[in-house]
C-alpha cells in the first residue's frame, strides 16, 4: 500500500482547505504548502498567513519553496524554521512563465551549475529535513538526470516526480519511459505524480512501480476528495455517502473561508466558485453551470444544493 501525498496546487489548496479536507476526507499522510517565494519586498502576506502554525494544526503539513539562488533559499528556510517547520520541500518542477524566466522551478533546470549551487545550500541545515518535487526537465528529459548524481548524494528524505517537462505545462503525456529510467537511477524513496484520477490509476501505478514510497495526488483529490481516503482503505464508498461528506466538506470550507476572509460577500463567492473548478468534473452539467454561474451568496447556495442533493 502507498503511502498519498497532497500536491501543492497555488491558489486551491491553501491552509484551509487543507485543514478541512484533513477533517472531512483524510487519508493523505502529508499536504504540502503552494510555493512560497521572496519578491523584491519581502515576503508576501499571503504566503505568511498560509503557513501561520495556528492555521496547519490538523494536518501534516510541509512548506514549500521556490528560489533560484541560494540567498533566497535561505532567506526562505529560515523563514520556515522561524515558524517552527522542521520539513521543507524545494520545488523543481513550476512551469509558470514568470517563475520559469527568473529560473525558478522547473526554469531552474536547464541550467545545472544553478541548480546545483542552490541543492548545496541544504546542507547549511542540517537540522532541517528536505524534499525534491521535480519534473523530468524544462525541455529535455536529461536535465534532471544531469542532477541526479547530486541529488543522490544529498541528504534528502524522498523525491517526487512528476514525467513531464516544463514546457508540456499539465498537458500532453506522462513520459513513463522517463520515470521508469528515473525510478530505476534514484536512490532516494521517489513518490509518483501526475494525472491519476481514479483507484485503478494509483494501484496500476504501485503495481508496475512497487518500490515507489508513496503518490502524490493533485487534480484527482481536487475532483474527488474522498480518493485518498478510499485508496487507503481499500473500500469504496457508495453514492450517499460520497453526496453526505461532500455536503459536510463544502459548508465546512464555506464557514471557515467566510471567518477568513475579509472581502464580504463577493470574496466568499469567487473563493468557493474557484472549489468546483476542479470538483465533481462529471456532475451533471447543467447544475455544475448554475454554480459557477451565480452571481450571489443565496443563488450560490441554491445551486450547490440542487448538485449535492439531486
Ligand atoms: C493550478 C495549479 C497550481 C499548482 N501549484 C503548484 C505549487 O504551488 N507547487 C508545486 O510544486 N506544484 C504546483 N502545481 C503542480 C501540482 O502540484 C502537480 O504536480 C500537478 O498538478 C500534476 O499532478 P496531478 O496531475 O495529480 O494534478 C500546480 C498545479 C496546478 C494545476
Amino acid at each position: 500500500m502507498a503511502v498519498i501525498h497532497f500536491a501543492p496546487l497555488q491558489g486551491y489548496t491553501d491552509s484551509v482547505y487543507r485543514e478541512v479536507h484533513a477533517r472531512i476526507f483524510g487519508g493523505v499522510d502529508t499536504y504540502y504548502t503552494p510555493f512560497v517565494r521572496v519578491e523584491k519586498s519581502g515576503f508576501r502576506n499571503k504566503d505568511l498567513k498560509d503557513i501561520a502554525r495556528d492555521g496547519n494544526k490538523q494536518a501534516h503539513v510541509v512548506p514549500q519553496l521556490i528560489a533560484s539562488t541560494p540567498d533566497e533559499f535561505r532567506l526562505i528556510v529560515r523563514l520556515f524554521r522561524e515558524k517552527g517547520y522542521r520539513e521543507v520541500d524545494i520545488n523543481l518542477g513550476c512551469p509558470f512563465p514568470m517563475q520559469v524566466r527568473a529560473h525558478r522551478g522547473s526554469g531552474l533546470l536547464p541550467h545545472q551549475e544553478e541548480a546545483e549551487s542552490l541543492l548545496h545550500t541544504i546542507e547549511e541545515f542540517p537540522d532541517l529535513s528536505f524534499s525534491v518535487k521535480m519534473r523530468l526537465g524544462w525541455e529535455r528529459t536529461e536535465e534532471s538526470f544531469a542532477l541526479l548524481p547530486l541529488l543522490n548524494k544529498l541528504p534528502l528524505k524522498h523525491i517526487t516526480l512528476h514525467p513531464r517537462l516544463g514546457i508540456q505545462q499539465y498537458k500532453g503525456v506522462v513520459d513513463w519511459d522517463g520515470f521508469s529510467r528515473f525510478y530505476e537511477e534514484c536512490r532516494h524513496p521517489l513518490y509518483y505524480n501526475g494525472d491519476l484520477l481514479g483507484l485503478e490509476d494509483i494501484r496500476a501505478v504501485k503495481e508496475r512501480f512497487p518500490g515507489l514510497a508513496g503518490i502524490m495526488l493533485g487534480r484527482g483529490l481536487l475532483a474527488s476528495p474522498w480518493l485518498a481516503s478510499e485508496y487507503m482503505s481499500g473500500q469504496a464508498l457508495n453514492v450517499k455517502e460520497i453526496r453526505e461528506r461532500l455536503v459536510t466538506f463544502h459548508d465546512l470550507l464555506m464557514d471557515e473561508y467566510a471567518t477568513r476572509l475579509e472581502g464580504g460577500e463577493h470574496q466568499l463567492l469567487s473563493k468557493m466558485k474557484t472549489v468546483w473548478d476542479y470538483l465533481l468534473p462529471e456532475a451533471d452539467k447543467k447544475p455544475r453551470k448554475k454554480v459557477l454561474k451565480s452571481t450571489s451568496l443565496t443563488s450560490y447556495r441554491s445551486a450547490v444544493k440542487d448538485l449535492l442533493n439531486p
